[in-house]
């Protein structure tokens, strides 16, 4: 047997693929499975970017560019940062990555030493802990609940920061929880990070899909000092429904981009010259495509969130972003189902695969037993069948024998 790297030994697998693997083995063998379980948009990317990729193929753009990216894309991501989010960078501190992920990893990789702690709120999105073990260091769950929004509160933050806590990572809007944090409730934060000079890695790739006129802040325009403290991770994947292209960018203090720079040129040196090119044109053209992707968004996720809050032991709060809900299926535990009790939200995923062909990510892997994640970046025709069935699948649960 080979011997792997412990680096690599020590990061789970990823806990989606599971379900995963099993709804495509189901699918081949001609199952009509519904997947829930999809982190991207379902939307085409629209055909003004494409033709800028498709330009940029005949214009001659296929060579390397600075291994930090196109200067142009840079100043594009600083022209954006102003227009959007009311934030001053200069084109040293950006750097453009292979996608949001990337970025994450890349900024794990300059900044974390052996033994760091890195603070995640859960529910979280799966890969801070695998990413900050793979640079060695130590990913610290502060656990949030329904209580406070799956939100983190100054309070916890301030008490939790130990000597070794290096950052505190926030993802608003949140994966998988939709969770978005006001414009106060960051500035109460980012005024422990900045006093106890922790670095804030703030992941905003959903910022664009936000409804119900919430708005997305980030958290380096709260506070004065804040920026000095924050790396602003976002991306065109899913604003733009543009997962494939792989283009992501890091906005922050110049001597950490310039470490990134350098980690990227010995690793993957520039991100895709062509869809970088398409990426300038998201950037800079309006955002055609947006408001019809946004208000889809937000009519699904209405639909969801009622059908989930009439099933029998489901309750779903209304996040306010990204195209996730998270319900709490704590009522459906500890039932028989077609004989098998089921008392985990992995059974449960596994019981609703086979019972009601429907593929769900259960909530363990995000940090929150009890949970179910559903993607509704799906057809309205896919959300109506799979809940249908759903209900149905959950309405056969009966107490077990001694309970009835
Ligand atoms: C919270 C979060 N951050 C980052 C990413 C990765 O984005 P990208 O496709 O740009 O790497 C995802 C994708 O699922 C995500 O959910």
């Amino acid at each position: 047997m080979v011997v792997l790297a412990k680096r690599i030994r020590q990061v789970a697998a990823s806990p989606t693929l599971a379900i995963d693997a099993k709804a495509k083995q189901l699918k081949s063998s001609g199952k009509d499975i519904i997947n829930f379980g999809v982190g991207e948009p379902d939307f085409d990317t629209p055909d003004y970017i494409k033709e800028a990729g498709i330009e940029a193929i005949r214009q001659g753009h296929t060579k390397y560019t600075p291994a930090a990216g196109s200067p142009e894309l840079k100043e594009a991501v600083c022209e954006k940062l102003r227009r959007e989010n009311g934030l001053e960078y200069a084109p040293k501190e950006i750097i453009i990555n292979c996608g949001a992920k990337h970025s994450i990893y890349n900024i794990f990789q300059v900044l974390i030493n052996p033994g760091d702690e890195v603070l995640i709120p859960s529910p979280y999105w799966v890969t801070y802990p695998e990413a900050v073990k793979l640079a060695g260091g130590k990913p610290v769950i502060l656990k949030t609940t329904e209580k406070t929004g799956f939100k983190l509160t100054a309070a916890t933050l301030r008490r939790r920061i130990k000597p070794k806590t290096r950052m505190l990572i926030l993802n608003s809007p949140s994966n998988p929880t939709g969770a978005v944090y006001s414009e106060a409730e960051l500035r109460s934060l980012m005024e422990v990070a900045v006093a106890k000079k922790i670095f804030v890695l703030s992941d905003e790739i959903y910022e664009h899909l936000v409804y119900d006129g919430v708005k997305h802040v980030s958290p380096a325009a709260v506070l004065p000092d804040a920026k000095k403290w924050t790396l602003l991770v976002n991306g065109v994947s899913k604003s733009f429904a543009m997962t494939g292209w792989r283009i992501g960018y890091t906005a922050g203090p110049a001597e950490i981009i310039s470490a990134m720079s350098n980690l990227q040129s010995h690793s993957t040196s520039n991100p895709a010259s062509i869809c970088m090119k398409a990426a300038y044109a998201a950037l800079t053209q309006p955002a055609q495509a947006l408001p019809a992707m946004v208000a889809a968004f937000a009519e699904r996720r209405n639909f969801v969130v009622e059908k989930l809050n009439a099933m029998p032991g489901v309750t779903c709060r209304k996040p306010e972003g990204a195209f996730y809900v998270f319900p709490n299926i704590a009522g459906t535990l500890g039932k028989v189902y077609r004989g098998q009790t089921i008392t985990t939200c992995m059974q449960m995923a596994d019981y609703l695969l086979d019972a009601a062909q429907v593929a769900l990510v259960p909530g363990d892997g995000f940090g929150a037993e009890d949970y179910l994640r559903i993607s509704y970046a799906t057809s309205m025709e896919n959300l109506r069948r799979g809940l249908e069935r759903m209900a149905a699948a959950l309405a056969e649960g009966t107490a077990p024998k001694g309970k009835r």
